[in-house]
């Protein structure tokens, strides 16, 4: 049976109210009130915004919140391609986050329909918390990626309160994964990705590598 967040993404008025009202609530809660989640997620978007020639591949999109920002910069035949298994969140993306170099596309993370190699960008952004099987997941975004290509990736691990006992049984209920300190960074290295960063930001963390 689907979780009470996987049903919640599916929820039109949910997706209406996503990007202004809980978007910025829920990356508040991230730092637990403060705003290093915040004061990071606009350096991000900043850094996506930079010039370039790039193909971005957003995992798990939802309304399209960061393809205005990632779009912005592409030059040449650069495109960003957003998708998500959501009607009701990529509906929403059309209409509020349309660009000439965006595309929504509905789709599963588990087994994402583009060729190997084909993205110089591929994020997943508050989202593999939700996915089932998450780390599948991020081996089809590897997998997404041209050589020199980078993976950014914004999920939970379990620090601060999210480290305490009960947290798991908390979030289990909710649907929402708490990846432990090391579980994406071990991961992608067996994946043979270079340069992983890892920031964290309260009960979230920030990763970015990039492929060989
Ligand atoms: C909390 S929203 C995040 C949206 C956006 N990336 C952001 O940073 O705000 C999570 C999104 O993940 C999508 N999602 C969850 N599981 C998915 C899957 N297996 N395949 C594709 N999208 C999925 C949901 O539909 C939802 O739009």
């Amino acid at each position: 049976m689907a979780s009470l967040a996987e049903q919640t993404m599916h929820n039109r008025v949910f997706s209406q109210i996503y990007e202004r009202a809980w978007r910025p609530i829920f990356t508040r809660g991230f730092s637990l009130g403060g705003s290093s989640t915040a004061d990071y997620d606009r350096a991000l978007r900043a850094y996506l915004a930079r010039p370039g020639e790039r193909r971005v591949l957003d995992v798990a999109c939802g309304p399209g919140n960061y393809a205005k920002d990632a779009a912005k910069g592409l030059t040449g035949v650069g495109s960003y391609v957003g998708l998500d298994y959501s009607a009701a969140m990529l509906a929403q993306a059309a209409h509020d986050n349309h660009t000439d170099r965006a595309t929504f596309v509905r789709g599963d993370a588990h087994a994402l329909p583009f060729r190997s190699g084909s993205y110089d960008t591929v994020t997943c952004l508050a989202a593999l918390y939700l996915i089932p099987d998450p780390l599948s997941a991020l081996d089809e975004m590897v997998r997404m990626l041209a050589p020199g290509g980078e993976l950014i990736v914004f999920t939970s691990i379990q620090s601060g309160v999210a480290a305490l006992p009960g947290a798991d049984l908390v979030s289990g209920v909710l649907g929402l994964r708490l990846f432990s300190r090391t579980e994406i960074l071990d991961h992608l290295r067996a994946h043979e990705l270079v340069g992983l960063e890892q920031t964290i930001t309260g009960v979230g963390q920030y990763v970015h590598g990039r492929k060989l």
